[in-house]
């Protein structure tokens, strides 16, 4: 039972949730187990779509564990992994394991994606419960290799078949190893990935569902077909504030200058989602010359926080930051509404007004760091997740390990 929860249309109501979903919003009923939300901003809970939560041989980068009680602390309660891991994600077998690992270990909500390459059996992922297709390499990137455009075409013609989603990384990548994030920058162009954007949306068969991620420019944004997802990294940060060479900074696409920062601004009411494309890499793996630096930024658990201190600043509205955290991107896989009527999934994070700065020391990710450190954030203080309170000031209460499986599933 929530009680006193201001709803987003500034109404009070209390709301009863049974079985993780909401029962009644109104007058108070007895219950169990009542959380206050007098003084908080309720939202309902975020999907964040583009995770990369690590595990396996990857473990000393993040884990489900501590990936997802990272996305919990900043009001994350649903995340879809990218199947881009050690191996990838190719079979319904290794499909299958991924779920049992995350079903053990995850602590919220979580979906787990296909990996587009030639060979990859993508009925039988789809059928043992696949969100989404991808992220689809049209470049390569960390654990990726770039496809080529008739190797795209061929897949996307299978995907489309199966009615699936499609996720696409487009970039266009050109001359020698960078050496600085100015070079990156130069490397992979926010002009080459607005062409990438443009031809690969010409290779999709007409009718087909395609999402871009990570998209880094306003041009970008509007030369995508279908829906678009942008990052925190790319909103928030631009590569004029971090040395030249700051590795932590590199990530794929790169972070943008000042000017094109400001300008992916312009496009706030085009853009469908934001995602925090989360990818860990550890500080000794970061600490290496530019040139052969993994790409990728943490992200999960900072996202919300420096949107809600947008909303707090008036740049955005709280509708806008609820609508791309939360109800398109649930919309977009499938995923039931969290929300404030009868039915929907009782996920939610309560917001205090006052306004923090980041201090990477009081993350919870394993990677240990954060490129937002200090930027103005507002995290939550109770996050409950199918109607128990999972996390509450700092600390984590309970595990609510729920999968998400995709529209395909067939249960064997
Ligand atoms: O910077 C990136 N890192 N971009 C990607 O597309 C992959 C990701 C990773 O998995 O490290
Ligand atoms: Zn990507």
């Amino acid at each position: 039972m929530l009680r006193n929860v201001t709803l987003p249309t500034g109404r009070r109501a209390d709301i009863a949730v049974a079985d993780g979903l909401v029962r009644h919003v109104g007058a108070a009923v007895r219950a169990d187990e009542t959380i206050d939300c007098t003084g908080y901003t309720c939202l309902p809970g975020a999907v964040d779509m583009h995770v990369h939560m690590r595990g396996g041989v990857q473990a000393g980068k993040e884990d489900w564990r501590t990936g997802t009680t990272s996305a919990v602390a900043g009001g994350v309660t649903v995340v879809v992994d990218q199947p881009n891991t050690v191996p990838p994600i190719t079979t319904p077998e290794l499909l299958r394991a991924r779920v049992r690992e995350a079903e053990e270990r995850a602590v919220c909500g979580f979906a787990v994606n296909a990996a587009v390459v030639p060979d990859a059996d993508l009925a039988g992922m789809c059928r043992a419960g696949a969100m989404a297709f991808g992220e689809t390499f049209a470049a390569p990137s960390s654990y990726g290799e770039g496809l080529d455009a008739e190797t795209l075409r061929g897949l996307f013609d299978r995907i489309h078949a199966l009615e699936g989603l499609v996720t696409i990384h487009a970039e266009e990548v050109s001359g020698p190893a960078p050496a600085t994030l100015a070079d990156h920058d130069r490397a992979r162009s926010g002009a080459g990935e607005a062409r990438a954007v443009q031809k690969i949306a010409g290779l999709a068969p007409a009718g087909m569902q395609l999402h871009f991620c990570h998209l880094s420019t306003a041009a970008s944004v509007r030369a995508a077909r279908g829906t678009v997802e942008v990052t925190p990294h790319h909103l928030f940060l631009s590569h004029d504030n971090f040395d030249p060479d700051d590795t932590r900074a590199r990530v794929n696409p790169p972070l943008r200058d000042e000017k094109t920062r400001r300008d992916l601004w312009s496009c706030w009411d085009r853009i469908d989602v934001v995602a925090s494309d989360h990818a860990p890499h550890t500080v000794p793996e970061k600490s290496v010359p530019f040139e052969t630096a993994p790409s990728g930024i943490p992200g999960v658990e900072t996202m919300v926080p420096l949107l809600m201190a947008a909303v707090q600043s008036g740049r955005i509205t709280l509708a806008s930051v609820i609508e791309k955290t939360s109800w398109k991107p649930a919309a977009i896989l499938g995923i039931p509404h969290a929300g404030f009527e009868p039915g929907d999934r009782a996920d939610y994070a309560l917001y205090p007004d006052e306004i923090t700065r980041i201090d990477a020391s009081r993350l919870h990710t394993k990677c240990g760091w954060s490129p937002f450190e200090g930027l103005e954030a507002v995290f939550p203080e109770e996050v409950i997740v199918g109607g128990t309170r999972a996390y509450a000031h700092g600390d984590l209460r309970e595990e609510r390990p729920v999968w998400y499986p995709g529209r395909g599933y067939l249960p064997l």
